[in-house]
């Protein structure tokens, strides 16, 4: 499975003043740790590793215990994707990663002293990548975007869920939306899972639907 996980504003923003935060309250965060529970990779773009500015991965013991309860590792892989690589080794987020992290490259960029902190694994496109993780066996992954990468996956038809977390709040105009960069084909999709939170944050799973 590759599952996406987004916030968006009612108006659809995908971000306030540059960030995801100022989009997520209580319930989506519980969402956000929730899914990372599950998860054999944990796969981010590049902009939104720099942006966010990532943290080494870290889960409660209760989370690591529901893990090896359910044959999982005690921690899902960090997969960070990136074409130019321009990522600072000395990033937390690699260097303190409880599980060596895996930067996937469809570029031919010289990863300096990446190699040092993470296994680069070098593909064609999204697709082959996807499935050297697979060979990995990182079959469940859990994207966090950003929103040229979930693009990117969409239009190679790589997306089999996403988790769009609908926060009650105008954003306003300026920000983009959750999916950015170049056009693909419309992927219909099916609602599978709608939830209210008492603060009228609305939960929403949908999964792609392939019969059509
Ligand atoms: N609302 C939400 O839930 C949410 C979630 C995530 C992010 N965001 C927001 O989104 C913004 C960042 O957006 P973004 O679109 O720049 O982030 P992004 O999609 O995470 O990053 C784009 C970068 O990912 C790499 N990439 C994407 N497709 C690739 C491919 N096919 N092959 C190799 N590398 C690929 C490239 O990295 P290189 O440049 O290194 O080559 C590219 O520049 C931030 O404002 C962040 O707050 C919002």
């Amino acid at each position: 499975v590759l599952r996406v996980n987004f916030v968006t504003s009612i108006d659809g923003a995908a971000a306030v003043d540059g960030l995801s935060a100022g989009l997520s309250g209580e319930a989506d965060k519980a969402l956000f740790r929730l899914l990372r529970r599950e998860c054999d990779a944990l796969m981010v773009g590049a902009g939104t590793f720099r942006t966010e500015n990532y943290k080494p991965l870290r889960l409660d013991e209760e989370r690591r215990a529901w893990r090896v309860a359910h044959g999982l590792p005690a921690y899902p892989r960090l997969v960070l994707v990136s074409r130019t690589m321009c990522i600072s080794a000395a990033s937390p987020a690699l260097a303190e990663a409880p599980v060596r992290p895996l930067i996937l490259t469809t570029g031919d960029a010289d990863p300096r002293d990446l190699a040092t902190v993470a296994e680069v694994v070098r593909c064609a496109d999204l697709r082959s990548g996807v499935a050297q993780l697979r060979r990995l066996g990182l079959e469940h992954i859990l994207c966090e975007g950003g929103p040229h990468l979930f693009a990117e996956l969409s239009k190679e038809d790589l997306v089999d869920e996403l988790c769009l977390t609908v926060s009650p709040l105008l954003a306003g105009p300026g920000a983009g939306r959750i999916t950015a960069g170049e056009p693909h084909a419309p992927r219909p999709m099916r609602l599978s899972r709608v939830e209210t939170a008492e603060d009228g944050t609305l939960l929403l799973r949908y999964a792609r639907r392939r019969d059509s």
